[in-house]
Parts: C-alpha cells; sequence; structure tokens
C-alpha cells in the first residue's frame, strides 16, 4: 500500500481506531483520514446521509484509497449490559446492538467500497469479535453482540464475493482485536485474561493488513494473524 494513498478510519474518536491512525502515522501513511461523530465531516452510523457525504469527501480527493477500516461497534449502553439469559433479552437494545454493529458498517460498505482501488491492494477491514464466531461459542450469553458480529462477518464475507467480480485487488476482513483497553470492554476486563494496550492491538492489526493478500479475503483473523472458523 503506497504511503502516500488514503487511508480511512472509521470510529477514529475510538480507543483502537484512534491507536490505528497513530500507528498509521508512525508508519509513514500521509493521508489519514478519521471519521467519527466529532469530526468534519461527521459520521453517524445510524445517519445513511453522514456516511454518503463522509464517502464523497474522501472521492472529491482523487487520490487512491488503499484502505478503508471500520473500528466502530456498540456492546452496552447506561441501561442495558449484555444478556447473561434469554430473559434479558429486549427489543431496543437488540435492535441497537444491530443498528451499529451490523446496518452501520454495512452501509459503510455500501458507500466506501467502490472507492476502493482496483490497481493495487486495498483493503476493506471491520473490528468484528471473537465471539460472533459461532463455531468458537463456548461460554453462551450475550446475545444480541454475539448475533450481531456473527451477522457483521456474514455481511463482509458476502461483499468479498461480490468485490471478487469487481475489484480483484481489494481484500474485504473481519479481525478480532483481543482483548483491549477501552470503553467498551472496562467493565468486562478479568484479570486472568491478557489484556492488551490499543497501541499493542493497533500494532497487531496493522500487521495483519499488511501481509494479506488477495487469497484471504473473506476470512475472520484473530489479533495474532490466525484465522478464526466461522
Ligand atoms: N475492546 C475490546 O476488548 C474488544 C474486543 C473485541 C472486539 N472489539 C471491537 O472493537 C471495536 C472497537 O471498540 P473499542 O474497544 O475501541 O471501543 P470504543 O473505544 O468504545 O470505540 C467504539 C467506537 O465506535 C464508535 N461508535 C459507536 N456508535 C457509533 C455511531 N452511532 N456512529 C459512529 N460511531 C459510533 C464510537 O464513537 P463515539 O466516540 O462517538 O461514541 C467509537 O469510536 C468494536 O467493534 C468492538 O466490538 C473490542
Amino acid at each position: 500500500m503506497k504511503k502516500n494513498n488514503i487511508v480511512v478510519v472509521i470510529g477514529s474518536s475510538g480507543s483502537i481506531g484512534s491507536a490505528l491512525i497513530q500507528e498509521l502515522t508512525n508508519q509513514g501513511f500521509q493521508n489519514i483520514i478519521g471519521f467519527s461523530r466529532l469530526s468534519s465531516p461527521s459520521l453517524d452510523l445510524l445517519n445513511e446521509q453522514s456516511i454518503a457525504q463522509s464517502a464523497e469527501f474522501v472521492k472529491n480527493k482523487n487520490i487512491p484509497v488503499s484502505l478503508v477500516f471500520d473500528a466502530t461497534g456498540f456492546l452496552y449502553d447506561d441501561n442495558h449490559m449484555p444478556e447473561k439469559t434469554y430473559k434479558n433479552i429486549d427489543l431496543s437494545f437488540m435492535k441497537k446492538n444491530f443498528e451499529i454493529n451490523v446496518m452501520g458498517p454495512a452501509l459503510i460498505m455500501k458507500y466506501f467500497l467502490p472507492l476502493l482501488d482496483c490497481d493495487e491492494k486495498s483493503i476493506f477491514a471491520s473490528i468484528s469479535a471473537k465471539v460472533g464466531s459461532i463455531s468458537d461459542n463456548r461460554y453462551g450469553g450475550w446475545y444480541s453482540y454475539r448475533a450481531s458480529k456473527a451477522a457483521l462477518n456474514q455481511i463482509v464475507k458476502t461483499a468479498s464475493i461480490e468485490m471478487k467480480m469487481k475489484n480483484k485487488n481489494a481484500i474485504c476482513l473481519c479481525i478480532h482485536p483481543g482483548t483491549v483497553e477501552s470503553k467498551l470492554s472496562k467493565p468486562f476486563q478479568k484479570n486472568d485474561l491478557k489484556i492488551q494496550s490499543p497501541q499493542e492491538s493497533a500494532l497487531h492489526i496493522y500487521k495483519i493488513l499488511m501481509t494479506s493478500s488477495a487469497k484471504d479475503t473473506g476470512c475472520f483473523y484473530n489479533w495474532d494473524g490466525k484465522k478464526i472458523e466461522w
């Protein structure tokens, strides 16, 4: 990926998103564009027009786009924590998980995938979560988040198949960042888990982005570069 091409990070206000921007800066990328609800233009996953306008902003730069990285996500809010049992399932909370973790990234793909460089390697990657793997589900719970990340995985996989026909140089990936210090993970950090700093996680993600190739499109990566079964 040429260092003067555009690299886009959506969710630039988040722990992992902001650390990835720092890592890309450290690595010498010169045209890094971060989007969040507070950026200008702002990008709100719940507002399709804001996603379209953000993509238009990038397109108007007329510089090849090598990377579109989605670092957004939702797990809990002031009213709800992830469900411990099916008895906790709540329609509004489940909808919010799907709006932010599935429909938002799907709209990002709708407007940003056409911008990916066709002449050289380019990447769309979305941060998923290992708990979205159905084959890896050993503990249960977290119905809405698990199901939304599984749906996100399916959408990225589906886009990877379409992109093989539209842009053979484009790679579509899902990435599990590990357990990383952030607002999103704070209530769930346990002492026995290996908790990474956002900077550590961003470096691992950067290595995956740099080493992946066309044969890897449609894959789900763990932070350490190993592939996760769907
Ligand atoms: N941290 C972990 O241990 C861990 C583990 C597995 C997977 N993940 C995944 O990693 C990703 C990044 O999470 P993080 O740990 O860096 O958490 P974070 O610091 O809380 O970042 C979440 C990001 O999502 C953005 N976001 C939420 N709702 C949005 C909306 N409606 N429109 C636009 N942006 C919105 C936030 O923007 P605002 O600042 O505007 O709220 C923020 O930039 C998520 O997909 C998460 O599921 C994290």
